[in-house]
């Protein structure tokens, strides 16, 4: 599997505390069949040198260690109007280096600006993945306008623990619409530590697999993730909009 929202970098954010839990989080990956990993630390503004720093320093230490995971840079940004601006200087980091930035919102807003901000990135020339759509009250409230971001050319990550019922039962029944209604293009952990939301995924493939079908856990989990971080493009799916 590959894993595309992770945070797995020590000491950037609010993921991993140290380079000992960092490998923690590796381990279990890998143990659970996980093979590639995006680091993706939250980021508003800059930090891509301490990104890329930090990835090829995880990577030699997991090759020392002999812990099967490829590492990649990436982040987890904070869209803003100064978002487009900053992925085309290279301040803010896509998904290894694809046109693919993972674009986070606010929790407390109602979709207006972030709609506007999704529009300016995609004017300069990149795909936005929004992660975990699901999650915002504002989407759960008023899903037409996950409509109209998808019709814009948005692609949409949706968490792990919100399809295993772990971020409450309306986010959950947004999450399993996302993917059966075909609009979730990727399903990723969003791991923060080794404790509490890990980097497991086994669960939630098992849960794809079973609960919607052996080819959506396929899709959402290894196929789609892997056009994402080779830079190819992800195949169209006419979803069944929400009305
Ligand atoms: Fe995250």
């Amino acid at each position: 599997m590959i894993d595309l929202h992770c945070h797995i970098l020590p000491g950037l954010d609010d993921g991993s505390e140290s380079l000992e839990e960092s490998m923690q989080m590796a381990a279990m990956a890998a143990d659970q069949g996980v093979r590639h990993i995006v680091a993706t630390p939250h980021c508003r503004t800059g930090s891509a040198p301490d990104v890329i720093d930090g990835v090829a320093m995880l990577r030699e230490l997991l090759q020392e260690a002999e812990i099967p995971i490829r590492l990649y840079t990436g982040m987890e940004i904070f869209g803003s109007f100064d978002t487009a601006r900053l992925l085309r200087e290279k301040k803010l980091l896509t998904l290894n280096g694809s046109r693919y930035p993972l674009i986070e919102f606010s929790f407390y807003t109602d979709g207006t600006a972030e709609t506007e901000i999704l529009q300016t990135v995609i004017d300069a020339g990149y795909t936005p993945l929004v992660a975990h759509p699901e999650r915002y009250e504002y989407i759960c409230q008023q899903p037409e306008l996950i409509n109209q971001w998808k019709k814009m050319g948005c692609l949409f990550q949706v968490n792990r623990c919100s399809l295993l019922g772990r971020n409450g039962e309306d986010t959950q029944m947004m999450a399993l619409e996302l993917v059966e209604r075909g609009f979730a293009t990727v399903v990723a952990t969003d791991a923060h530590s080794s404790r509490v939301r890990t980097p497991r995924a086994a669960d939630a493939y098992e849960m794809l697999y079973h609960s919607v079908s052996p080819k959506a856990a396929e899709m959402l989990m290894i196929q789609n993730p892997k056009k994402i971080i080779t830079n190819n493009l992800v195949p169209p799916v006419e979803p069944d909009w929400f009305r």
